[in-house]
């Protein structure tokens, strides 16, 4: 890459505000092991300018290659120094204390715990070939064919899935979206759909995305609000999949995603939730979120928009604290949301 690019006033993600001329210097030549280079980690932001962070790694490496630019990122996102401390991991569900904050089921439809996780030994999705890439597949599917219990499930590849029963599954909040601009400029949506597709149980309560942003989405969801119970699903099956698993980790990043925002815990712990009068009072909302480190997304997920007045309100930071702290961080917001929702 010869040419510092051109931000516009429009590029507002965390790379047009940390790649300067000196970094850029610093890094245009420089390549990862694997030949994951700079162009490739921030072509996502400058096709994009709307990015919000605007970078993707291609391997472990490309957080060390490159960390004169993902470090300050990665601090601006989750509050974390990686040359000050370690990351660490609980996933111990017990150790969550518990009440839940929506005991009339008046405000919470329903509540997800989602984890991020690539293979060790393996590129990630924005420098895999197509042939480690279904190789990725047939791992995890072998793994997750073993599950037993309420996990026990199946698994549906994209490539021969009817279209009006991958619409349905996308409408009712279980499927990622095809076609995803940020992930395309990443590279991530190479050979799409092959190498795609979803497993789950009967009903719908584990749900393991394969070969999307991240190799593997785990995902735990049900109805209404009860956080914990979707806590100890999510960590019985990661503990059994880890069992056959290696996973990508880092002892200072936790567990490594492509995209910067999901290292750590990749823990993203949601909820839908109807906030109609807090959607008219945009001010209070966004300060109670912002004091519980909330995110608000649209209830069809990221880069959607709210439908009345429902929406979708997850923990923003994943690194540097642990799972536990995670799910803490969304009960508490949540009960002060419903605090203040009941107030009107
Ligand atoms: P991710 O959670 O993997 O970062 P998205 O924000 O795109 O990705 O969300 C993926 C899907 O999960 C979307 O359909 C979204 O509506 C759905 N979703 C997220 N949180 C909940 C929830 N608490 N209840 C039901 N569906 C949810
Ligand atoms: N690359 C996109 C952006 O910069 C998404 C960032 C966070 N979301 C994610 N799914 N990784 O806005």
């Amino acid at each position: 890459m010869n040419n510092f690019p051109k931000f516009t006033a429009k590029h507002t993600s965390l790379l047009a505000k940390h790649l300067n001329k000196t970094v850029f210097e610093q890094l245009k030549d420089k390549k990862t092991t694997l030949g994951f280079s700079l162009q490739q980690a921030i072509q996502s932001g400058l096709d994009n300018p709307d990015s919000g962070i605007g970078v993707y790694a291609g391997d472990l490496e490309s957080y060390s290659t490159f960390a004169a630019l993902f470090d300050p990122i990665i601090k601006s996102y989750h509050h974390f120094d990686r040359s000050l401390s370690k990351h660490t991991s609980n996933l111990n569900a017990d150790d969550f204390n518990y009440n839940n904050p929506d005991t009339n089921n008046e405000y919470i439809l329903s509540t997800r715990i989602r984890v991020g996780r690539n293979l060790a030994n393996y590129p990630l999705g924005t420098a895999i070939s197509k042939t480690q890439r279904d190789e990725v597949e047939q791992l995890i599917v072998n793994t997750l064919n073993n599950l037993k219990g309420e996990l026990k499930g199946h698994y549906y590849p994209l490539y021969d899935m009817a279209d009006e029963t991958r619409e349905r599954l996308i409408k009712d909040h279980f499927l990622f979206k095809n076609g995803d601009r940020f992930l395309e400029s990443a590279g991530l949506n190479r050979d799409w759909p092959t190498g795609r597709g979803i497993f789950h149980n009967q009903s719908k309560t584990f749900l393991v995305w394969i070969n999307e942003e991240d190799q593997l989405r785990i995902i735990s969801m049900q109805k209404g609000g009860d956080i914990k119970a979707t806590f100890q699903r999510l960590s019985l099956a990661i503990a059994q999949l880890e069992q056959q698993l290696t996973f990508m980790y880092d002892e200072r990043l936790g567990y490594i995603s492509s995209c910067p925002t999901n290292l750590g815990t990749a823990m993203r712990a949601s909820v839908h939730i109807a906030l109609p009068n807090l959607a008219k009072n945009k001010a209070q909302f966004e300060a109670i979120t912002n004091k519980y480190h909330l995110q608000i997304r649209g209830v069809n997920g990221e880069h959607s928009s709210s439908e009345n007045g429902i929406f979708d309100i997850s923990n923003k930071r994943r690194l540097g604290i642990n799972e536990v702290q995670c799910v803490s961080d969304l009960h508490q917001g949540v009960a002060a949301l419903i605090r203040a929702e009941s107030s009107f």
